[in-house]
């Protein structure tokens, strides 16, 4: 049977800046997803990149006196670095100054002209170079020093061009019957209110090429102009698919993307511009969008101007990589807010890494090594202890699905920790050190119960922590080909008798010393 495609993507990142935690943490979701779903069996497409683009990276280029495109070759290049540090599985990185983005932007960009929905005008309105956004008069507030400033907090200026429009206004119940429809679009659900009340405020036409700088695509028949930036780096969700050939090869594989994950401060952009664009292109809208939420540090709002950007790089340094991915997606519900702290992140390593799951398996292997002849124990007949325990570990699986196509990590991760400390309360009420003397055939089998279960747990905790589940499957002789989610099932057991590498720690403990320094 042909896998099930699974398309699922970043938002591509501007280059104006090195990366930060917001970056790492939107791409490490889509990779645990990504590779989770690949361990499942699905035919899975992964892609990440850099919009590179538009006004705040050219006034970026500027100040550092260097040509824009030899700017973002630079910067571009740190996301790559960041990606391969954080061992991020993407088949594809994108950017939006390759030929093939300008090909495919132009035919989308041809496809909405023939449809009717872009017409020529002239633009008067306030503009957020931060946010590459225009805003109504009416969205303005009052900023720290009266003047007035984006939501976001942005500054703004007002901006006086021809222009490119797109009939925005149009689509207002066109794009309220496909959230009915499509339930699932918007995800969480609570954000779906906020995207319904914004379009039942009414859409107003949306100002979609620029004449005052020259850093983009050219619009097709009139390079006067260039593309809007927003309208410019969404369609690189199609570009990758080789967009504009739609018949045949990766594009009437992958789309209707599944996923496109975003933090919430993008969540417009792509669940009103952006299935409006495609429908007036003729072209379906994706499956779903979700908006996860935004990290401060030590309960400070994340700012350069307040020196506290995180680098996931130092924190990966600091703390270990696996240790970092397993903290940022089970430290706060994905969707909402969440506070970085040393105090939080030593808190979980140790607690829930070092002592849950490490000390399990370092336990168990190492009662192995030393009783078992270092080879998979010989069981004999099991309990109903034993039977209940191999049975929790052998259907977390289906719990972390259900969570995963949800996008609830937390809950996932919370799913299989229930299943460690139920296999750290078997350890003590069997207590396998007394049996050693007592009944060490009876020893034997509940040794064999609990490697079975750590086998169980290392495949399923994979997706979060590729290094040490990795680790933790080649002590217990699991070869790489017998790892995915098919070999949860019965029938794939622990073959007693083979013969296991010596045991070593995955976990290692953060010493509090380390962390005053
Ligand atoms: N270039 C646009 C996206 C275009 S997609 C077609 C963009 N880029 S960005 O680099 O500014 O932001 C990328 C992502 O990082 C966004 O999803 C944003 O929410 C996320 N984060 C930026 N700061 C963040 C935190 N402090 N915390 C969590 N994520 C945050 O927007």
């Amino acid at each position: 049977m042909p896998k099930t495609p699974y398309y699922l993507t970043t938002p591509i990142y501007y280059v104006n800046d090195a990366p930060h935690i917001g970056h790492a943490y939107t791409s490490l979701a889509c990779d645990v997803l990504a590779r989770f779903k690949r361990l499942d069996g699905f035919d899975v497409k992964f892609l990440t990149g850099t919009d590179e683009h538009g006004q705040k990276v050219e006034k970026s280029a500027q100040a550092k006196g260097i040509d824009a495109q030899a700017f973002t070759d630079e910067v571009s290049q740190k996301f790559r670095d960041l990606a391969d540090h954080m061992n991020f599985s993407h088949d594809d990185f994108i950017r939006t100054t390759e030929e093939r983005h300008k090909l495919s932007c132009t035919d989308l960009w041809k496809r909405i002209v023939d449809r009717g929905d872009i017409y020529l005008d002239s633009y008067g309105g306030w503009y957020a170079i931060r946010d590459e956004a225009f805003y109504g008069e009416g969205e303005l507030i009052d900023g720290p020093d009266g003047k007035k400033v984006a939501p976001s907090g942005a500054e703004v200026e007002w901006v006086e061009e021809p222009s490119y429009f797109f009939k925005l206004s149009e689509w207002g119940d066109r794009l309220l019957e496909f959230y009915e429809k499509n339930p699932d679009f918007i995800a969480p659900k609570s954000r779906l209110n906020e995207v319904v009340s914004f379009v039942k405020g009414g859409l107003h036409d949306l100002s979609v090429s620029r004449t005052t700088f020259n850093w983009g695509i050219p619009v097709p028949d009139d390079d006067e102009h260039i593309m809007y930036v927003w309208l410019d780096a969404l369609t690189n969700y199609i570009t990758a698919l080789g967009f504009p050939e739609t018949e045949t090869g990766e594009f009437a594989t992958y789309w209707p993307a599944d996923l496109h994950m975003v933090g919430k401060d993008i969540l417009r952009f792509h669940t009103v511009y952006w299935p409006a664009f495609l429908m007036a292109a003729g072209i379906e809208p994706p499956k779903r969008v979700f908006a996860h939420g935004w990290w401060t540090n030590e309960g400070e709002k994340i700012s350069k101007s307040l020196g506290n950007v995180i680098d996931p790089i130092d924190l990966v340094e600091t703390y270990g990589l696996d240790q970092v991915r397993y903290f940022l997606l089970r430290e706060v519900p994905f969707g909402n807010d969440g506070d970085f702290s040393r105090h939080a992140m030593v808190n979980r390593m140790n607690g829930e890494l070092a002592n849950d799951l490490g000390n399990l398996a370092q336990r168990v292997l190492s009662m192995v090594a030393k009783n078992c002849a270092a080879a998979v124990p010989v069981h004999g007949e099991f309990t109903d202890d034993d039977k209940a325990m191999l049975d929790q570990a052998s259907v977390l699986v289906n719990g972390l699905r259900k969570s995963m196509d949800e996008q609830a990590f937390h809950e996932g991760l919370e799913t299989v920790w229930k299943a460690i400390r139920a296999a750290n309360g078997y350890v003590d009420a069997q207590a396998p050190w007394t049996l050693k003397k007592e009944d060490p055939p009876r020893m034997a089998t509940v040794l064999y119960v609990l490697s079975e279960t750590i086998r169980q747990i290392a495949i399923v905790l994979q997706p979060f922590m590729p290094d040490s589940m990795a680790n933790m499957l080649d002590q217990l002789a699991v070869s790489p080909e017998h790892r995915d989610f098919s070999f949860l099932g019965q029938g794939h057991q622990l073959t007693p008798g083979t013969i296991l590498p010596a045991p070593q720690g995955v976990f290692p403990r953060f010493v509090e010393a380390d962390a005053d320094d």
